[in-house]
């Protein structure tokens, strides 16, 4: 695809090529990321940054990742802060904003409200997770870090066997992520939800249709034998049409390190899009397992930033003239 100006919807945009020139991207960004040098790229430059429901990680590293390309960041982070609760259509704010912005990343809870807020918008809109639907950027991150995780094994992304476990259904990062592994090949898919939480029909029979080995579990501890990744979700209690109906799902997957002992090889990686729900109810990833190396979740949320800053270099065309303007960071870095 040419990235120069375009909008960020859905990683049905992206080949695999398009995949290996965001990872390249990303990789010169690790010495801005960790503050061995400073870049001014995007002096003067200004992201809005708009979210229209919770979010503490995309909405931190997204900002994080143009002020370290040099820009300001503008942001609304609840709809009752914006001008939407007064009946403003998407389609207005788009409008407006895109006067004030080089370019938007949007956070909305209906599905297909990002796409629509694009139409309208003069400059580019990253989807920042729209509803159930899509969290393209999220997809990108966990792919790359899957990347670098498995490459110190010397093994690539095809072949690869993971286990999706939790929420499948209303989880929009395992949506995004299962079409962008998709896009490889002989990958083996054990998908394991509760009853009533399986992946959507629509994706299941993606996967199969490209030649993927998908199996469905409904029980944890059989689902994630013999697998690179273990990818955990939690239950999106914000979907539900009632708390009491969310209730009813709550703790029933709870990997911990026993768990993990019994059923893992040993070298399983872990990996959660985060956040995980800590109350001691639901612990879908148990804090037990933050000492075992295998845990990639922080190094996970790390790589947001990075795959971030790739996608603004490349969306406003300067991704091969970062180094030009930059200089070594001035103050004592802890990193
Ligand atoms: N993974 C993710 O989207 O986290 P936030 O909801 O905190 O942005």
């Amino acid at each position: 695809m040419n990235f120069v100006g375009s909008h960020i919807l859905s990683v049905d945009q992206f080949s695999r090529s398009d995949i290996a020139r965001i990872f390249e991207t990303a990789d010169t960004m690790l010495v801005y990321a960790e503050r061995q040098r400073i870049t001014r790229i995007l002096e003067g430059a200004i992201l809005s940054n708009m979210f229209f429901e919770p979010s503490t990680r995309t909405r931190v590293s997204f900002g994080s990742a143009f002020n370290l390309l040099g820009g300001e960041v503008r942001e609304t982070t609840e709809v009752r802060a914006s001008s939407l609760t007064k009946g403003e259509s998407l389609e207005d704010t788009a409008r407006v904003l895109s006067g004030y912005s080089d370019v938007i990343v949007m956070r909305h809870p209906q599905e297909g409200s990002v796409a629509e807020f694009a139409a309208a918008s003069r400059v580019p809109v990253i989807n920042g997770g729209d509803g159930s639907n899509e969290h393209p950027s999220q997809a990108l991150l966990d792919l790359y870090t899957i990347r670098k995780e498995i490459r110190t094994r010397g093994a690539g992304v095809d072949g690869l066997r993971i286990a999706l476990v939790g929420d499948l259904k209303y989880g929009r990062a395992v949506h995004s992520l299962c079409k962008l592994l998709a896009l490889y090949d002989n990958i083996h898919f054990s998908l394991v939800a509760p009853p009533g939480l399986s992946a959507p029909p629509a994706v299941v029979s993606l996967l199969e249709a490209k030649g993927h080995k998908v199996t469905i579990h409904h029980e944890l501890e059989r689902g994630i034998h013999h697998v690179d990744i273990v990818y955990v979700t939690r239950t999106q209690e914000e979907r539900f049409a009632s708390q009491d109906e969310a209730d009813r799902y709550r703790g029933l997957f709870q990997l911990n390190q026993a768990v993990y002992t019994a059923n893992c090889e040993p070298n399983t990686v872990i990996m959660h899009p985060l956040p995980r729900d800590s109350r001691s109810e639901a612990q879908e990833l148990a804090s037990d397992l933050d000492a075992n190396p295998n845990l990639a979740i922080f190094r996970q949320a790390d790589n947001g930033v990075l795959v971030r800053m790739a996608l603004f270099a490349l969306v406003l065309d300067v991704a091969d003239r970062v180094d030009e303007f930059s200089k070594p960071v001035p103050w004592h870095s802890h990193r």
